[in-house]
């Protein structure tokens, strides 16, 4: 039987006077990658972020891998293998790419926060051995020159590129990627989707993949969700989900 790694049951949310997300059920099966479409403000982003705890739902519950997390911090969902890349990295500041995608690899060689608070030789091994990996990562990926630069001074695409590779690298078993080709160029979308590809091919990831650009979201993703104002309008086969006269009328407006 297939294990599930996310359920959503009855799950509503409430930001202040706006229902983003009204009796959300669903479950996304372990191993499996769905696409996550809809126009703007349908709940895309409030859906992963209570998947991942920075919301808590005010009506229903949420499991993964069997754990209810309906009220967990977003720490203890992180460790249970969630990861997610963000829609905006507008802000994201203060740190050169290296030392951003370092954070990604620094979750495979967990040195306790004690070692990390006392400077100790575990924990600047630790250190060393993620900047190292992340340097040669960037190289390889042909953004090496971007390494040392501060991440607010990398072009828009390479951030959104290096935040995605953080949350790949973390070895999330569960990774929702919040519009990852957003401010990429042609070149850099097929790049992504080769690398997503073989990512998930080669392990077992289960993929939530936000995205506007249903072209990518179809040849990534065989099973697909559509919202409109909190609301699932339509889930399944991805061919299907986009032939949808509900999606295609909420697209069209
Ligand atoms: N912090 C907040 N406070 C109040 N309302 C919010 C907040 N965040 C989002 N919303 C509202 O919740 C609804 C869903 O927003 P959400 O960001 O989840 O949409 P989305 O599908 O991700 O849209 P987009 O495609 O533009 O990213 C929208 O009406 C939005 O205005
Ligand atoms: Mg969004």
């Amino acid at each position: 039987m297939t294990a599930v790694a996310v359920e959503l049951a009855d799950v509503g949310v409430r930001l202040g006077s706006v229902t983003a997300l009204e009796q959300v059920s669903l479950t996304f099966d372990e191993g499996t990658r769905v696409g996550i479409v809809g126009p703007n403000g349908a709940g895309k982003t409030t859906l992963a972020n209570v998947i991942c705890g920075y919301h808590h739902p005010t009506a229903g519950r949420i499991s993964i891998y069997g754990t209810d997390v309906t009220r967990a911090a977003p720490a203890r969902i992180a460790k249970l293998g969630v990861g997610r890349s963000l829609q905006s990295v507008g802000r994201i500041g203060g740190i050169s790419a290296v030392e951003f995608l370092s954070l990604g690899l620094e979750t495979r060689w967990p040195v306790s926060l004690v070692h990390t608070l006392l400077g100790t030789r575990a924990a600047r091994r630790a250190e060393r051995w993620a900047r190292g990996a992340a340097t040669e990562l960037l190289d390889e990926m042909g953004l090496g020159r971007y390494g040392p630069v501060a991440l607010e001074h990398c072009p828009y695409g390479v951030r959104k590129y290096v935040d995605v590779l953080r949350t790949l690298v973390g070895h999330a078993r569960l990774v929702i990627l919040d519009e990852p080709t957003s401010g990429l160029s042609t070149h850099e979308r097929s790049e992504l989707h080769e690398l997503l590809d073989r990512f998930t091919r080669a392990s077992p990831t289960t993929l939530l993949l936000i995205d506007h650009d249903v072209g990518f979201v179809r040849s990534l993703c065989p099973t697909s969700v559509a919202l409109d104002a909190g609301k699932v309008i339509s889930a399944g086969a991805t061919a299907d989900v986009l032939a949808d006269p509900k999606v295609i009328r909420c697209f069209t407006g």
